[in-house]
């Protein structure tokens, strides 16, 4: 509550106050209220650079820090929280400030403005949840790059269209969500680098006169720099969308894997089985297992996507400089934020204690044609133009499937009446795993491939973590 020896933030120019309706549809203290860390750290840099440059004494800059800190200690002890009578969490904190040093406190927001303090404070958050983000995105890639190691060799049909098309191994499959992942944390180290800029000392718009030391406050907050615009620095908020790309992008990637590990688990395809531990039963059916921690990263992806594009219409067209409009870029940042960690988190225990029945991709490879390209490549190998070669193996496999037979059930004599070119060893490379281990090329399938691409992505990933470390160091 704001007490009576609390100045209201702007009593001079009014009279009256905002209707109890104005202000419920206005205030954002239920969910800027988690700033209050960031509110106080900004504060605390603030009060202490006013000290260095003569805008307090002192011993004014110290009532002022003791007193923030104090307040901090009463948060974590639970002793006080903001009530939701604070229209934010800045004023929360400076009527708390009051309440404890009296009229000192209205000296801290000398030459600061909400508008620079919460693009400031939006920033810090998201600094911190850029250490947990890729913490847990890094797990999750090496949990695919220990699962590619173990079945670097496991064979499994490879579909296009949905249609089995050539043979894969597991590993290589696997490797394929992960270098997507890989791409994800890149984008996540950028966009980090990209907004770790500060816009305190913008002031509300222009900047002020006060003698604001605002590389001081950068590097207090340990931020790279200060933004050099101040007009820019409190209106932007293309770092918010950034980072709902980043979280919508990896959300889909996500829910990619998650379709995959659904159909996997189907009887149809019995690749997969999940984990009690991520799996629930049904309340009428009692055989049921149902995915529905892998169907829900799915859904989830759609509510990352609705963020993005809610946030990018929140600042289509919008002029400069601050509006009231951007208040509303937290509730999407932090629901997304909420979402994408956890979903990361999940998804890497789903792999992990995942049971992999290779015995059935194995068996999905038996009669489904997916080396008919090799029959082909064969006859290429012999001379013929690639387009006749797979005319005849097309007519092979119309033979195949006449017959109810598959390629490896086919004989040499059988070959040969399509074409006399065909010899004994035509019906090795039949043979799925020949297929597969004959693909050594940079990228591709083989064994070998595959665990060249697992040092590959291990060296992508120390180049990452090198680039996020200096922003990780940055949270203190
Ligand atoms: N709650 C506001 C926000 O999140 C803080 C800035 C308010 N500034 C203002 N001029 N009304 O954007």
């Amino acid at each position: 509550m704001l007490t009576p020896e609390t100045p209201k933030m702007w009593g001079g120019r009014f009279e009256g106050s905002l209707s109890p309706d104005a202000q419920a549809y206005s205030f954002s203290l239920q969910y800027d209220a988690r700033l209050w860390k960031q509110e106080l750290h900004a504060s605390v840099a603030h009060a202490r650079m006013m000290g260095i440059t003569g805008m307090l004494s002192p011993h004014e800059a110290n009532r002022i820090v003791d007193a923030l800190l104090e307040i901090q200690a009463e948060i974590e002890e639970g002793a006080w929280f903001p009530h939701e009578e604070y229209e934010d969490i800045h004023t929360a904190i400076e009527a708390r400030l009051y309440e404890k040093i009296g009229a000192l406190a209205g000296k801290l927001h000398t030459g600061r403005s909400r508008n620079d303090l919460v693009a400031t404070e939006v920033r810090m958050w998201l600094r911190e949840r850029t250490t947990d983000l890729a913490r847990a995105l890094l797990e999750l890639c090496h949990q695919l790059m220990h699962l590619a190691e173990q079945h670097k060799a496991t064979l499994m049909p490879g579909l296009t269209h949905q249609q089995h098309a050539q043979p894969v191994t597991l590993g290589h499959h696997l490797m394929a969500h992960c270098w997507a992942l890989i791409r994800d944390l890149s984008r996540l180290a950028q966009a980090g680098n990209r907004m770790n800029f500060c816009p305190l000392g913008a002031g509300a718009l222009s900047g002020t006169t006060f003698p604001i030391d605002r590389e001081l406050l950068a590097a207090e907050l340990g931020f790279d720099s200060p933004l050099p615009n101040s007009m820019d620095a409190v209106s932007d908020r293309d770092f918010v969308a950034e980072y709902l790309f980043v979280s919508a992008m990896l959300m889909v990637h996500l829910s990619r894997l998650a379709q995959e590990l659904i159909l996997w688990g189907t009887p149809e395809y019995g690749y997969v089985e999940l984990s009690e531990e991520h799996t629930t039963g049904s309340s009428l059916m009692p055989q049921k297992k149902n995915p529905d921690i892998a169907e829900l990263v799915r859904g989830r992806s759609a509510l990352a996507i609705g963020n993005l594009t809610a946030m990018l219409a929140l600042l289509k067209g919008l002029p400069l400089t601050y509006n009231r409009d951007l208040q509303d870029d937290k509730p999407l940042l932090f629901a997304t934020l909420d979402m994408v960690i956890p979903s990361v988190r999940l998804m890497c225990a789903m792999l992990e204690k995942a049971h992999w029945r290779t015995e059935r991709m194995r068996a999905a490879l038996q009669g489904d044609f997916s080396t008919a390209t090799e029959l082909a490549d064969y006859l290429v190998r012999k001379g013929l133009p690639f387009r006749e070669a797979h005319h005849i193996v097309g007519r092979i496999v119309r033979e195949c499937l006449q017959q109810g037979i598959g390629l490896e059930n086919l004989t040499l004599e059988q070959l040969q009446r399509h074409h006399p070119r065909f010899e004994q060893d035509a019906l090795e490379v039949i043979d799925p795993e020949r297929a597969v281990r004959a693909r050594t090329l940079l990228g591709g399938t083989a064994p070998e491939s595959v665990a060249h691409q697992i040092e590959q992505a291990k060296h992508w990933l120390a180049t990452i973590e090198h680039q996020l470390n200096e922003l990780l160091h940055s949270n203190g």
